[in-house]
């Protein structure tokens, strides 16, 4: 019987174990993460979702602060559209975060960021430049391009001097979405290095209906683009994701004809991730019925989350003066309508009433409380050691990754009690 070690993924000149772990925001994957991941010679991706506020908690630095300090004055005022981010402080931000996870990177895998294009942080188009240079800038292997895929955004970078060498991808979960994109993109003459393919069980946003996700099969999707890319005769890597739980899972998506696997779940609880200890346990606890599906997400793209994420029907006044990563170019997030149209009518109470239409993902992505996870998250606790006190304990991404890599016949190995 084949394991994922019988396989290997050629990228450009190099050859990696076929296991790429998916980009995680805000800071789930981190750079200690993804820095595992590439030692044992696979691909790691960090995310570069609000990086300044990341950064500053990381360093000490102060760009939410400085932010804040600037805007402070329209705090109560429901237009945003004065609230921008300072480019060069978003630029440190985002060098400063690639740059640790690049400088001290060590083995024979790659560190790639995930570029989420649905922060548009006031400004999509100006900031996007600015985050994806300055990770080229600091080294980066390569970028993938998620959520709300811009199809000219490999126009935008098109005149760095890593355009050429630094791997491209995208990710897309329809064989539509990547038509499009291929169309749009080929005045520019560069195609995507590799196509991440995700289905409806993945972590995060997801490219489906809430309503309709149910209805779509990975499998499925990645069969009709593997035989689109051969009648077109077009050689791009295709790595499957969303769901994919044991090491022979990816064998069957390696032997059809896909380059590597993406998953994410297993690696949320592993001791390196960026998740507080207390919300790893929650992941654990998990069971089916409390993995959701909803539209709380301001960006307009159902999310996955723990149905008690403390995120859901939350009343947080709009703070985009400090953080403001999902305000249109004209300053409009959802968010802020559904909070007024809930506590503007009650402005005579003291006491804020729940929004339930929509949550601050923002605040609540920064402060760890959007539970959000993969639909095999009820499977976390099959991977670890439970301890007489009722908690679980965290694997280490090593042993997350050797299990994928090496195991057969669909199991999933937790790693002996008290091992570090
Ligand atoms: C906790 C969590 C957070 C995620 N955050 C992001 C994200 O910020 N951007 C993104 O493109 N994908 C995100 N994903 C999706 C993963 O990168 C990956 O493609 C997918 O979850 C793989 O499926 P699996 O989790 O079933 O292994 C996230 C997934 C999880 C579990």
């Amino acid at each position: 019987m084949k394991k994922v070690d019988d396989f290997r993924f050629q990228l450009g000149q190099n050859e990696y174990v076929p296991i790429v772990l998916g980009g995680m925001g805000v800071n789930i994957s981190t750079p200690k993460l993804a820095q595992a991941i590439a030692s044992l010679g696979g691909i790691g991706h960090v995310s570069d979702a609000m990086l300044p506020a990341v950064i500053d908690q990381k360093f000490g630095t102060s760009f939410v602060k400085n932010k804040l300090q600037r805007y402070r004055d329209n705090l109560k005022n429901p237009d945003k559209s004065i609230v921008k981010f300072d480019l060069g402080e978003l630029a440190e931000a985002t060098r400063l975060h690639i740059s640790s996870a690049m400088d001290t990177k060590k083995g024979m895998g790659a560190i790639f960021v995930n570029c989420m294009e649905k922060l548009t942080m006031g400004n999509p188009l100006e900031t996007l430049k600015v985050r994806l240079d300055a990770a080229m800038d600091a080294g980066i292997d390569g970028i993938t391009l998620s959520a709300g895929l811009h199809l000219r955004t490999f126009s935008l970078i098109q005149n760095h001097r890593r355009f050429l060498d630094v791997k491209l991808g995208i990710i897309v979960s329809s064989l539509r979405a990547l038509q499009l994109f291929l169309r749009k993109n080929a005045k520019i003459g560069r195609l995507p290095d590799y196509v991440i393919v995700e289905g409806p069980l993945a972590g995060g946003h997801l490219g489906f209906g809430a309503g309709d996700w149910r209805k779509h099969d990975l499998l499925v999707i990645v069969k009709e683009i593997l035989a689109f890319l051969a009648g077109e005769n077009l050689k791009i890597p295709i790595i499957p994701a969303g769901g994919i739980f044991s090491g022979s899972e990816c064998v069957h998506f390696l032997e059809m004809g896909c380059s590597a696997v993406q998953v994410a779940t297993r690696f949320s609880i592993a001791q390196e991730s960026g998740v507080p200890d207390k919300v790893k346990q929650e992941y654990f606890k998990a069971r089916e019925e409390d993995i959701v599906v909803n539209t709380v997400s301001p960006t307009g793209y159902p999310m996955r989350m723990l149905q008690r994420s403390p995120a859901i029907g939350a009343s947080n006044r709009p703070n985009c003066e400090a953080f403001g990563y999902l305000l249109d170019e004209a300053g409009h997030c959802s968010y802020i309508d559904a909070y007024h149209k809930i506590n503007d009518k009650a402005a005579s109470n003291k006491e804020r009433l729940p929004v339930n239409e929509r949550t601050c993902l923002c605040t609540h992505m920064r402060n760890f409380k959007v539970w959000t996870c993969g639909q095999n998250t009820y499977r976390l606790r099959e991977t670890a050691c439970q301890l007489e006190d009722g908690t679980w304990e965290q694997p280490s991404a090593e042993h997350i990754f050797r299990d994928y890599q090496f195991s057969t016949n669909y199991e999933v190995h937790p790693p002996p009690q008290g091992e570090k």
